[in-house]
């Protein structure tokens, strides 16, 4: 029988890079998506993609206890991949409890009707920044956690324990996820740490969609790139790197989408050497700022407007991942170059602008 993932925030920028992949491989899924950032935009482009058409979409909010349970029943869902989230830092800091209560609550309603149903398999979108300002790099699984310097970073530690807890406690219920039952079940767990998505699908039909003023570099360098800003302002060019500008680990977006097919496989096959384990998913390679715009400005031959700026409050110096244990694991290794992904991120831009 076909495994089935159901897709929590499936409609958005990295749910819907990932509902391609599992498709293509020849997963189930069902999205669950309550639109709060997004549009369908992304999901009609997934539609176009893969030819299919009976995708199924349940417009619910996973903070509706009723809503998820009800989702548990109708579908025998094999794995459970958890993207439904609010992800703006600096808003995080305005608002935090709107952060810890959509953040918290959706994923502890997820975690008790996986349970619930004879266990699941499910997979927690984390982030790289739950590492913080580190001198070992490049950081690996074990590199400790730094006291998180947002609530936005504060919810991707709580659930990453949040999980870890519940793997240990439901391990109880015996070794095998029994998807669908009636009775609870174990909880198997993965939590993938990104370091910095970006891009877009090569067929130009589903990217990112930030709303108003993009926060994220690459979004900010296509918009101002296509006219829809003034000016990249970059961030500090007095940080001690190469040039000056800070470094970050830039994943490609399909490269990240194909990681959660590896993660989602591991745990559908019973390959898991633990209940509950962690990767990161980086390139290994450190990129600076302005490397990433001269780039973008060699790959795309477009000549960018942009200036340098006082550094952005709370931006870490440099940051990158050491992926081998994802490549010994999970078999995943990012594929996709950096002129690649730039190119690909330019040409969602014109496709929203249509042209
Ligand atoms: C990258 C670099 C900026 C915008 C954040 C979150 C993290 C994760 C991904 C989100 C930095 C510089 C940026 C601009 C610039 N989660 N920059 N001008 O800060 O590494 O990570 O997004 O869901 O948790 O913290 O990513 O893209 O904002 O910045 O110079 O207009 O680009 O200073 O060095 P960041 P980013």
């Amino acid at each position: 029988m076909m495994k089935r993932v159901l897709v929590s925030g499936g409609a958005g920028y990295i749910g819907s890079h990932v509902t391609v992949e599992l498709l293509q491989a020849g997963y189930d899924v069902v999205v669950a998506d309550n639109l709060s950032n997004c549009d369908l935009t992304c999901f009609e482009g997934v539609k176009k993609i893969t030819g299919r058409n009976d995708i199924p979409f349940e417009k619910i909010d996973c903070c509706e206890r009723d809503a998820v349970d009800r989702l548990f029943s109708e579908f025998r869902i094999d794995a459970v991949i958890h993207f439904a989230a609010f992800k703006a830092v600096g808003e995080s800091v305005a608002e935090p409890l709107k952060y810890y209560r959509n953040n918290l609550l959706s994923f502890l309603n997820i975690l008790e009707a996986a349970s619930a149903h004879g266990g699941c398999n499910v997979l927690f979108s984390s982030s790289a920044t739950v590492y913080g300002e580190t001198d070992r790099l490049p950081v690996t699984e074990e590199s400790p956690r730094q006291p998180a310097t947002s609530p936005y970073g504060n919810t991707k530690q709580m659930c990453e324990d949040i999980l870890r807890d519940t793997v240990m406690a439901t391990a109880a219920y015996g070794t095998e996820v029994m998807s669908g039952l009636d009775k609870p079940g174990p909880v198997k767990g993965i939590s993938l740490r990104y370091f910095n998505p970006i891009g877009a699908h090569p067929s130009a039909l589903i990217g990112e969609l930030p709303r108003g003023v993009p926060n994220n570099l690459v979004p900010y360098i296509t918009q101002t790139a296509i006219g829809k800003r003034e000016c990249l302002s970059i961030f500090g060019n007095d940080y001690p790197t190469q040039d000056g500008t800070c470094l970050r680990d830039y994943i490609d977006v399909v490269d990240l989408a194909k990681a959660h097919v590896a993660a989602v496989s591991r745990m559908t096959d019973g390959r898991m050497e633990d209940g509950y384990e962690i990767f990161n998913i980086g390139t290994g390679r450190p990129v600076s700022v302005l490397e990433l715009v001269n780039t973008f400005e060699k790959v795309n031959n477009i000549k960018l407007n942009y200036r340098f700026a006082p550094r952005r409050a709370g931006d870490i110096t440099a940051i990158w991942a050491d992926p081998a244990k994802a490549e010994k694991k999970l078999g995943w290794k990012a594929q996709r170059t950096v002129e690649e992904t730039l190119a690909s991120a330019w040409a969602w831009e014109k496709h929203l602008a249509g042209k």
